[in-house]
């Protein structure tokens, strides 16, 4: 893929115009827009600029956003971005784009692009000696199914060999463009060994018929005996209220988003009454807000936990003095 900028001033046009013919078309193609979004027709604008040129100039560019209302860098966007679009002179007769993506390059596109180097350049976009004929190397053009293959303008030339391209550039040098599509016979992306389903068209077309009929009998019978009611199947089912068939508008919370807003404030929080707030899961009063508060001086001898009936603290101490816990057994 090569870099896409514009040809060097020197090849540029200082001016550019469509002519009566294409002039109409512009119009056509600005009317199958909606008002305010005549800027869709861009591509179809540029292309009509391509045609009559045989190029995209820097002044075709510039004239199309003019009469779209665009900045000029949105156009040059377009025109940059597209393969379809030439930003230089290229061959009058033919410039052949030759995809090289992975699958055309599997089937052969570097053979079609030696074709192109033997009988047009050795290098992308120049032109052979009376400037009829160029060629580049292409991101895929969308007919993989069908590759190796190129495309010429607006037409495709595909399921290609070194051969059969070397004829299609004798052709397009002669001035006689070849059929476009697929080069082996086979019908756009059909099977190349011909069809291998819905070959007997009579007999898919008689069963559809068939089927039609039948449904339609059915359909008929069933609605002359009782009336069918909407089905019901599709719908996802939920409880939740907003989904209520009988709703007819949002709930006046909703619709009033300043009321929302003032049922969703978190409520206050008194921090003394929480700090006071004993579970009834602990035993003891527990600070919860706040940043921590020293204990008080007796709260090492507040002890919840008894050994042997006697309380111990926090430290270790106890009311009892140790010798008065462990009493030594005598020796028997
Ligand atoms: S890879 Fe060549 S057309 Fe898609």
């Amino acid at each position: 893929m090569s870099v896409r900028r514009l040809a060097e001033p020197a090849v540029q046009p200082a001016a550019f115009a469509f002519n009566r013919a294409k002039s109409a078309e512009v119009k056509t193609w600005i009317k199958k827009y909606p008002k305010g979004r005549e800027q869709s027709a861009v591509i179809p604008l540029l292309m009509l600029a391509q045609e009559q040129d045989g190029w995209v100039t820097k002044a075709a560019i510039e004239h199309v956003a003019d009469m779209l209302g665009m900045p000029y860098i949105r156009a040059l966007e377009v025109a940059t971005f597209y393969t379809q679009f030439q930003l230089k002179p290229v061959g009058t007769r033919a410039h052949i784009q030759v995809c090289g993506t992975t699958p055309c390059m599997l089937r052969g596109s570097e053979a079609l692009m030696d074709v192109c180097r033997a009988k047009i350049h050795h290098d992308q976009f120049h032109t052979n000696e009376d400037g009829t004929l160029s060629w580049e190397e292409v991101e895929c053009l969308g007919a993989c199914v069908n590759a190796p293959m190129v495309m010429v303008f607006k037409d495709t030339y595909e399921d290609l060999t070194p051969e059969r391209l070397a004829e299609i550039i004798d052709a397009f040098a002669a001035g006689k463009p070849p059929q476009p599509g697929p080069q082996i016979g086979r019908v756009y992306a059909a099977p190349e060994t011909g069809l291998t389903s819905l070959r007997d068209e009579k007999t898919v077309l008689k069963s559809t018929r068939d089927r039609e009929a039948k449904a339609a009998a059915r359909a008929a019978k069933a609605g002359a005996e009782a009336p069918v009611a909407p089905s019901n199947a599709a719908k996802p089912k939920t409880d939740a209220a907003e989904t209520n068939p009988t709703l007819k508008s949002p709930s006046a919370r909703k619709a009033a988003p300043g009321g929302e807003q003032a049922a969703s404030v978190a409520p206050k929080i008194d921090k003394a009454a929480a700090n006071a707030a004993e579970p009834s899961v602990e035993k003891s009063a527990r600070q919860r807000t706040g940043p921590l508060k020293k204990p008080g001086p007796d709260a090492a001898y507040k002890a919840p936990e008894k050994l042997d009936g006697a309380p111990i603290g926090p430290s270790g101490q106890t009311d009892k003095p140790a010798s008065a816990m462990r009493k030594p057994k005598k020796p028997v």
